[in-house]
């Protein structure tokens, strides 16, 4: 997937003309043009702006996470599990240092300054076999949903929690010592504050000892929005309209709009959540839309009409759109709201996490809003349903006195509107029939701040750093629904994705993320456990340019590491470079000089010289003897990610080879070779190993040694029958070798569906004319075993044996995650028409032949978007029935 749209977002590397070459250098690159020419001048340009040239870009497409980080490879990361399963409610209170967890049956209390370290409370509270019984009974699933799923856990007063469970679709709520970490005695029924259904979206808030929750309730799944306490229960109103429409809620959040309110105004709650859309649409219909909604604190219903009923609600429609496709992002999965800022609550950032309602279309976007769009939406224009008609359009009628919906203010009292209960009946009736509001929240620049094909996010988080530049960044922490967490960075709103860290072996979704500023560290939910992640690890970066490149905020390089910039008191000889990732590092500085590797061949074979970069972003450049290789050139170099493969070598390619790294604009030498090519073998001087050791040719090919390196110097009264002896076992060993690598290769053709990685070289050229040759470098152990790969022995049919320099702070990254499923056709046609030569190092050469390539794995996003919005034209999904009405 990444490698398919590397080339927006190299920006710094390719010279300007990169931009028009684009659509020319994906692989395959026919396909491309022809899409890139059939589509409009406009789509192309939207490809060719995001390389920065010769347009702004509108949106990033696909933004490419810098560094690609495994599990095997996390830093610092602590985990905690029990037997329990579904550790998706998290309270973390910080100043006492404790993060509570809600699971399946169980709560824990852990300590946030480790929560592995063996000193976590727990209270099993599972519901009893009959409730279960009777859940499977009505047709509940007894291994998923029959359980007590803990949904609300608040701090209720200093002594205790509050909280409710499912209990096996018989909610109850209980309130928790919090010193003794058990639960009080005495049940509360829960079926009006808490979900039946575990999966149901569900939020919920406890403001000052009020009760505020939204779901959909019941078996029967009515949405609703309440305040549980005090009593009278405030709810949401079903007649003449409808306020809510199978809405499924995803967030809450409490502004106190009151505190030093020049107008007297009320504290808010704001509900977050996807719904069922009836408004009228000017293209197609939209089934489902993302909303937010509020409802007044100081709310106590009405005193004849809405009795018992909001007079304060009020939704409007979130907007969050690739602009000039008119794609929407409809599904709003998480928000978080980003409340700090010295202009206290009207500085408020809602963070949104959206996915897209077309299931075949996997893709995210994040979106920004500000409370002030919000409320200018909430005081605008309403709209109205009229009988005659079966949609919502613009309310253009006179709108009754005083403002309805709104909150009492001092505007209000001074008309003696003191409470809800006072407003006159028309304004009330006029509320019950026009919840909605005309205008829509828009986004930030009025476009996502992040988008990105091939992943779905299931939750944010935001953190605010104040970097060396003294300005202060917001960093988000993204998760998806496979396990792993995007950490970004927006930088004048544009996003960086510093890493993309694979949490859990396992693909799970991130059910729950919380920041903790104390400890510096980002808690997860997830279904198989908690994982507590410090916000930065930059050890992980062990030269200047890569401490500066990964333009992490919270990382600095101090002369000789990258470390932590809140370790340090002494901030002036720290070094970082959020703005353009490239100032700052001396150029030798934290690179020793690099010995080059002896690559020996024989004319005609063929040479890989590897030259992993650790960066995503980076691409490689190579030198012979000081002068640029060109990429495609004549010579037969192929440059790909991993590596410079020579092909058929001759003599004139000897030479040094340097590989550099391109980051930022910033060339950084990673590797150097000594390569000779010579017309036979035997002038060689070369000092073969003791025969003692050979090599098991029957051991997985990735793991292979090298037979051959390194050499123990020989005895000088070798003989040359033992010479013979050894070239036997060589060759023997190299067939065997061969015969594996044929196996494992043929058994890679049929097997490998879907796995792609970074690691292909890509042939021909970008000026190729209709399906060229595709070679493909592939790494045997990413692509069969899946499994992450270790430093590679250099070199198998390295025949001058010498050095064996492993350069320490190059660890080839890890492959890239699973491409989605959207593309389940995958590279099995790529049977080899030809099998090169196979120079060691695991890797085989396929060549593809001339093939026209047609495989779906290389549809563009622009031919992606032009067949969803033509296929949404014609067949508009529908709603999948309720299945929850029991
Ligand atoms: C958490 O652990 C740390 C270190 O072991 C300890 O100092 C602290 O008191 C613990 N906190 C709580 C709330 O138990
Ligand atoms: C679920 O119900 C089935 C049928 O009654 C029963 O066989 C099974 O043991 C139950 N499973 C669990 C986990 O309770
Ligand atoms: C907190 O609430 C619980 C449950 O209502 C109650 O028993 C306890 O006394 C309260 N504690 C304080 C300090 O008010
Ligand atoms: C709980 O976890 C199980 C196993 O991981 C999963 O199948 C189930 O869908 C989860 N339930 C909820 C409500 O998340
Ligand atoms: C509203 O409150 C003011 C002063 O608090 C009082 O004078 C007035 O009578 C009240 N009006 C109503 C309708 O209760
Ligand atoms: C670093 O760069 C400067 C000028 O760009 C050059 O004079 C100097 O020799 C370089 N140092 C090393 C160690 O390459
Ligand atoms: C590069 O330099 C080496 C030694 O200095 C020389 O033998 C070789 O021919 C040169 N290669 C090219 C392509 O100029």
């Amino acid at each position: 997937m990444r490698s398919r749209w590397q080339c927006p977002h190299k920006r710094s590397a390719w010279n300007p003309s990169s931009a028009a070459a684009c659509c020319g250098a994906f692989p395959r690159s026919g396909r491309m043009k022809r899409s890139c020419s059939a589509v409009p001048l406009l789509l192309c340009a939207f490809l060719l702006g995001s390389t920065g040239y010769p347009f702004k870009p509108a949106v990033d497409v696909d933004v490419t996470p810098r560094t690609t980080i495994l599990c095997s490879g996390l830093l610092g990361a602590q985990r905690f599990s029990s037997s329990a399963l579904n550790y998706s409610t998290l309270l973390l209170e910080d100043e006492t240092g404790i993060l509570y967890v809600g699971a399946r049956g169980a709560l824990f209390a852990l300590n946030t300054s480790n929560i592995a370290d063996g000193s976590s409370r727990t209270i099993h509270w599972e519901a009893p076999a009959d409730k279960k019984k009777d859940c499977h009974a009505k047709g509940r699933n007894n291994k998923t949903e029959c359980f007590n799923h803990i949904r609300f856990l608040q701090r209720f007063n200093e002594t205790h929690l509050y909280t409710c469970g499912t209990h096996a679709f018989h909610p109850l709520c209980a309130y928790i010592d919090t010193e003794q970490f058990r639960l009080s005695s005495g049940f509360e029924e829960g079926s009006e504050k808490c979900s039946y259904d575990p999966a149901k979206g569900y939020t919920g808030l406890l403001v000052d000892g009020e009760m505020y929750t939204a779901t959909q309730y019941e078996f029967r799944s009515v949405p609703d929005i309440r305040r549980n306490t005090p009593q009278p229960m405030l709810k949401t109103e079903e007649t003449p309209t409808r306020w809510l429409n199978e809405a499924d809620f995803v967030g809450s959040a409490v502004l106190r709009e009151s505190v030093d309110s020049s107008i007297g105004d009320d504290d808010k709650i704001y509900f977050f959540f996807t719904e069922k859309s009836d408004e009228e649409s000017s293209s197609f219909s939209q089934s489902r839309v993302a909303r937010v909604a509020r409802v007044c604190r100081g709310d106590w219903g009405g005193q004849w009409t809405l009795q018992k009923k909001w007079t304060s609600f009020l939704k409007a429609r979130l907007v969050c759109s690739i602009p000039d496709y008119d794609f929407h992002f409809n599904i709003l999965r998480s928000v978080f709201v980003r409340e700090a800022g010295a202009g206290g609550w009207q500085d408020s950032l809602f963070y949104a996490v959206f996915g897209s309602q077309w299931k075949n279309v996997k893709a995210s976007a994040v979106c920004k809003f500000s409370i002030k769009d919000i409320q200018e939406a909430f005081s605008g224009a309403y709209m109205e349903k009229q009988e005659s008609s079966p949609e919502w359009s613009r309310y253009s009628g006179v709108v009754p006195e005083p403002r309805p919906g709104s909150c009492i203010t001092d505007a209000f009292r001074a008309k003696s509107f003191n409470m809800s209960r006072d407003l006159p009946d028309n304004v009330l009736e006029f509320i019950r029939r026009h919840p909605l509001m005309f205008q829509q929240v828009r986004p930030q620049e009025e476009r996502p701040l992040l988008f990105k094909r091939g992943v779905d996010y299931t939750r944010i988080a935001v953190d605010r750093v104040t970097a060396l530049d003294g300005r202060t960044y917001d960093v988000l922490f993204i998760g998806t629904d496979d396990g792993w967490l995007h950490k970004a960075l927006e930088i004048s709103s544009k996003i960086h994705i510093i890493e993309e860290m694979q949490l859990f072996e396992e693909p799970q979704p991130i059910e729950n993320l919380v920041i903790s500023q104390q400890q510096r560290s980002v808690f997860v939910g997830s279904q198989s456990g908690v994982l507590q992640l410090p916000l930065s690890a930059c050890h992980r970066y062990t030269s200047c340019f890569d401490c500066i490149f990964t333009r992490d905020p919270y990382c600095s390089w101090d002369g000789t590491g990258c470390s932590e910039t809140t370790l340090h008191t002494d901030r002036s000889n720290l070094t970082q470079d959020i703005h353009n990732g490239n100032s700052g590092c001396l150029n030798a500085s934290g690179e020793g000089p690099l010995l080059p590797r002896k690559r020996t061949v024989l004319r005609g074979g063929d040479v890989l010289l590897q030259c992993e970069l650790s960066s995503n972003l980076a691409v490689p450049a190579w030198t012979l003897n000081g002068s640029e290789l060109a990429s495609y050139g004549p010579g037969g170099y192929r440059i790909g990610t991993d590596g410079l493969l020579i092909v058929e070598s001759r003599p004139e390619q000897s030479g040094n080879y340097s590989c550099y790294s391109v980051e930022n604009g910033v060339r950084v030498l990673v590797r150097t070779y000594a390569v000779s090519v010579c017309a036979e073998l035997l002038p060689q001087p070369w000092k073969p190993p003791t025969p003692a050791t050979p090599p098991a040719p029957t051991s997985q090919p990735s793991e292979l040694p090298s037979p051959l390196a390194p050499a123990p110097p020989r005895s000088e009264y070798q003989t040359f029958r033992s010479m013979e002896g050894l070239y036997i076992t060589l060759i023997t060993v190299l067939a065997g070798v061969c015969f594996v690598l044929t196996v494992v290769l043929l058994y890679l053709a049929f097997c490998v569906q879907n796995r792609r990685g970074r690691y292909s070289i890509q042939g021909s050229g970008r000026k190729n004319r209709g399906g060229g040759s595709l070679l493909e470098l592939q790494t045997i152990s990413s692509n069969c075993a899946g499994k992450p790969e270790g430093e590679r022995p250099d070199g198998l049919l390295q025949i001058v044996p010498g050095e064996a320099q492993v350069s320490p702070n190059k660890d080839p990254p890890p492959p890239p995650p699973l491409p989605s499923s959207e593309f389940t056709n995958g590279i099995s046609a790529t049977l080899p028409s030809v099998l090169r030569k196979m120079n060691g190092n695991s890797y085989v050469l396929l060549r593809q032949s001339e093939s026209k390539s047609t495989s779906p794995l290389y549809h563009s996003f622009t031919e992606e978007l032009n067949k969803i919005l033509e296929k949404r034209k014609q067949t508009p999904l529908g709603e999948k029935p309720d299945e929850s009405s029991v």
